[in-house]
């Protein structure tokens, strides 16, 4: 190696950055040997079993539970932006009927800053607004892209029902059970944020450079969407769909040991034990199921969880049901299809996204890792005529 480019001592190079602190942040506990998470202090489990999306998204954001004015408030703001403007909603009807849902969403919720009128401004007060409008905005944009998908009338957002409530609405056409809607308030609360993951981090990355909180949001939509990510839950359901029934479990599990497959919806890069958040959707998809006339899915999962769990291959690796295994029954059972599943993931996350876009805002430091150069030594160009 020449002299002049060669290191003192070659540096160690981290794929994936697994187990590297890049950042610190306020927002997200992850305590992955205990199978712990907390936001912003607070331990899930508390706010899934005591609170609501409403009030996630203002401790996110804020740094504090909401008292009854802040609220009330909050509520409210995040009501209005359920309302989307005329010429985007025109927009919803250009895209051919059967474009991949996160792909229209991934154009529509960029297009979302077009109209809103803090789009360009970083400070704290503009990032608050856009976090309430694309909020409220991308869970309208999703009922709307399956209603006409599934070439069924609008339905417009009410003004009597909470965020997770008044979406399942929205997309249904109807009033969710109180199991239901309970269901899909512990779903986003559950989802709203989990440290440094990959989508997460993406929108901080783009934070960094001082982009937009579009920008970022929309990036992050793009991370999320990979099969090891946010792609997994969908992955999950269309597993247990393949396996097809409670008897099939065993012979399914011992095929796919000998091929080699992943489990999807197992394994977690910082857990390792069981997800939080599993063991809470688990317990919201057993009720789901006891209701539903298909409570097979759930028997399914279940079998498999326990054959994964008892097996030394999963053992030795303490490889766990993650957040996205139960999480995507729950979905299944709330009638949402399988090909949503990733941008039910984002409805949730795009708070934590946002929080963490105000938070890089607020104190940031542009992020440029290095690589090590293992690439040809230097050497002289060769003129076309002499190459072979
Ligand atoms: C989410 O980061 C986050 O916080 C993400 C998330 C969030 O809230 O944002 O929690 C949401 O993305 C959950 C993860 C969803 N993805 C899946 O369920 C896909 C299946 N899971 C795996 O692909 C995997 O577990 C990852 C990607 C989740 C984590 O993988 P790592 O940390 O990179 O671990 P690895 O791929 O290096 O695997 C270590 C070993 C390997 O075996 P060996 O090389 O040691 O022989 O474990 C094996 C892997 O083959 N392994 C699996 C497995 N997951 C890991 N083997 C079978 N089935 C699996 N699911």
């Amino acid at each position: 190696m020449n002299k002049q480019v060669q290191q003192k001592e070659t540096p160690k190079v981290v794929k994936g950055l697994e187990g590297i602190y890049v950042a610190t942040t306020e927002i997200s506990l992850v305590d992955g040997e205990n199978g712990r998470l907390y936001y912003r202090g607070y331990d899930i489990r508390e706010l899934e079993a005591n609170g609501t999306y409403e009030e996630t998204a203002h401790l996110l954001w804020y740094g504090k539970l909401p008292n009854k004015k802040e609220y009330d408030t909050i509520c409210k703001r995040l009501i209005n932006y359920r309302f989307l403007p005329d010429n985007l909603l025109q927009m919803l009807h250009l895209l051919p009927q059967g474009t991949v849902p996160i792909t229209a969403m991934r154009t529509f919720i960029s297009a979302l800053a077009a109209w809103d009128p803090w789009a360009e401004d970083n400070s704290r007060d503009a990032e608050l607004e856009n976090a309430m409008r694309l909020t409220s905005g991308i869970a309208s944009l999703l009922a709307k892209i399956h209603r006409i998908r599934t070439r069924q009338p609008m339905v417009e957002p009410r003004l009597d029902l909470n965020h997770a409530t008044n979406f399942l609405y929205m997309f249904h056409g109807k009033d969710p059970s109180p199991e239901a809607a309970k269901a899909m308030d512990s779903f986003l609360i559950l989802y709203a944020d989990h440290g440094f993951n990959a989508s997460t981090f993406t929108a901080r990355v783009t934070a960094s450079t001082l982009s937009d909180m579009y920008s970022a949001i929309t990036a992050a939509l793009g991370a999320l969407k990979g099969p090891l990510h946010g792609g997994a839950m969908e992955a999950a359901m269309r597993q247990f769909q393949e396996i097809g029934s409670p008897e099939n479990v065993e012979p399914w599990f011992r095929k796919a040991m000998e091929e080699k497959r992943r489990i999807m919806g197992i394994g977690h890069r910082v857990y390792k034990t069981f997800d939080p958040r599993a063991r809470i959707l688990k317990e919201r998809a057993r009720a789901l199921a006891e209701q539903s006339s298909e409570p097979q899915w759930f028997e399914i999962a279940e079998k498999l969880e326990q054959l994964a769990l008892s097996h030394p291959y999963f053992q030795e690796r303490r490889l766990y049901p993650n957040v996205d295994y139960y999480g995507a029954l729950v979905v299944y059972y709330l009638g949402i299809p399988p090909e949503f599943y990733t941008i039910m993931f984002a409805l949730s996350r795009v708070a934590g996204w946002a929080a963490h876009v105000i938070e890089q805002h607020a104190d940031n430091r542009l992020i440029r890792p290095r690589a090590l150069y293992v690439g040809p030594e230097p050497r002289p160009y060769v003129p076309l005529e002499e190459r072979s």
